[in-house]
């Protein structure tokens, strides 16, 4: 039988595994914010930002940041209707109303001209997600959400390695959240980072980071206001350092992975994430698009896919067709594109062998 091929992995090495050891053996007491220190200064100056706050996950780094905008009951926050459900559920979580918007076609980001006719005055947020390290039209969101003084969040758990006009993708908005999730680029298991160049907004969320403590709080166990507890542990950010000292190494993979694919799925009748002009991809997730006239449906790539053993992961549904909202299939992007795609397996130790294995079954099905 051939070998299962995954659709994600993480890159564990030596150096992963000594740190981890050392935080393990020696990161307690004075030292057991050794490593989420050096995480958090490592990814500042990958990302150019000037402030970092680790955390258990990027949903966590999304509640805190926009508990911090202060987003809540009556409110509107203004997303894309494809994402993955961890960027609307703080917005839930706040007492706010999400408003799913449709994607554009050819980067499966929001639409910036939904955005700005989705805007009332009850609008507090709009999120963008670069989705599948895919990025989204930055300038013109930042131009709308100026126009109307609403501030513009980059839920950019996806998007390491993605850089937009000479900026890191999560460094553009007013402020910036990334996942280290195990399908991630760079993973410390479970993990996340809040970022921003805002130091009202880092102070607020520094606070509510620890309980609802401020910063210039010198009373033990004194509560000033009710915060979370989405704190990363020093294990965890032990791993991270070592991975963000191979960022370099890990998000070219990425990269290659992708060419690799392009090359192997040229002059097929569909269309794979894109790379505009001013931008670079940090190819999260290679993602298939089957041309609509091909007529290949999602149910034939999972067949085919799971025969070949491998890893059948679905384009984002739209969040509007989940049970708890309202169905909206005027996001017609939204609604249609998953229906005639497939995410493709992608990481560090992937073979040329399984990309060619991955690249004859899509090949063959549209020959089928
Ligand atoms: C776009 C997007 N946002 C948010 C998240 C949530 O990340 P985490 O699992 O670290 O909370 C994910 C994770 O998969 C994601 O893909």
């Amino acid at each position: 039988m051939k070998s299962k091929i995954y659709y994600t992995k993480p890159s564990i090495t030596e150096k992963e595994v000594e740190y981890a050891t050392d935080a393990a053996r020696n990161g307690w007491g004075e030292h057991c914010y050794a490593y989420i220190g050096r995480f958090e200064d490592l990814f500042k100056r990958h990302l150019n930002v000037k402030y970092a706050i680790a955390t258990s996950s990027c949903t966590g780094a999304l509640h805190m940041g926009m508990a911090a905008l202060g987003i809540g009951p009556g409110d509107e926050v203004i997303l894309a209707d494809t994402n993955w459900v961890a960027t609307v559920a703080p917005v839930i979580h706040l007492g706010a109303k999400p408003i799913f918007v449709d994607i554009l076609p050819d980067t499966w980001c929001i639409d910036p001209f939904q955005v700005e006719q989705a805007i009332t005055p009850n609008t507090k947020a709009i999120i963008a997600v670069h989705i599948y390290g895919n990025l989204c039209e930055m300038d013109e969101l930042i131009a709308i959400g100026e126009r109307h003084g609403i501030p513009i969040v980059e839920d950019a758990a996806e998007a390491v390695g993605s850089v937009y006009h000479d900026k890191r993708a999560g460094s553009i908005g007013k402020f910036g959240t990334f996942s280290f999730h195990g399908t991630k680029t760079i993973t410390t298991g479970e993990g996340g980072m809040f970022v921003t160049n805002d130091p009202v907004l880092y102070n607020h969320v520094l606070s509510l980071s620890n309980h609802g403590r401020a910063q210039v709080q010198s009373k033990q166990f004194w509560a000033d206001m009710i915060g979370f507890k989405y704190k990363i542990s020093n294990i965890q950010a032990a791993i991270g350092c070592a991975q963000l000292e191979r960022i370099d190494e890990l998000i070219s993979k990425k990269r290659t992975i992708f060419n690799l694919y392009k090359n192997g799925l040229s002059g097929l009748p569909l269309q794979l994430n894109p790379e505009k002009k001013g931008t670079i991809n940090g190819f999260w997730m290679p993602t298939v698009v089957f041309d609509q006239e091909a007529g290949i449906t999602r149910g034939q790539l999972i067949d085919a896919f799971s025969q070949e053993h491998i890893d059948a992961r679905v384009f984002f549904w739209p969040l509007s067709s989940l049970d708890m909202f309202k169905a909206n299939e005027s996001n017609h992007n939204a609604w249609d594109i998953p229906n005639r795609s497939i995410n493709l397996p992608s990481y560090h130790d992937l073979s040329i062998m399984d990309i060619d294995r991955i690249t004859k079954v899509l090949g063959d099905i549209q020959r089928s």
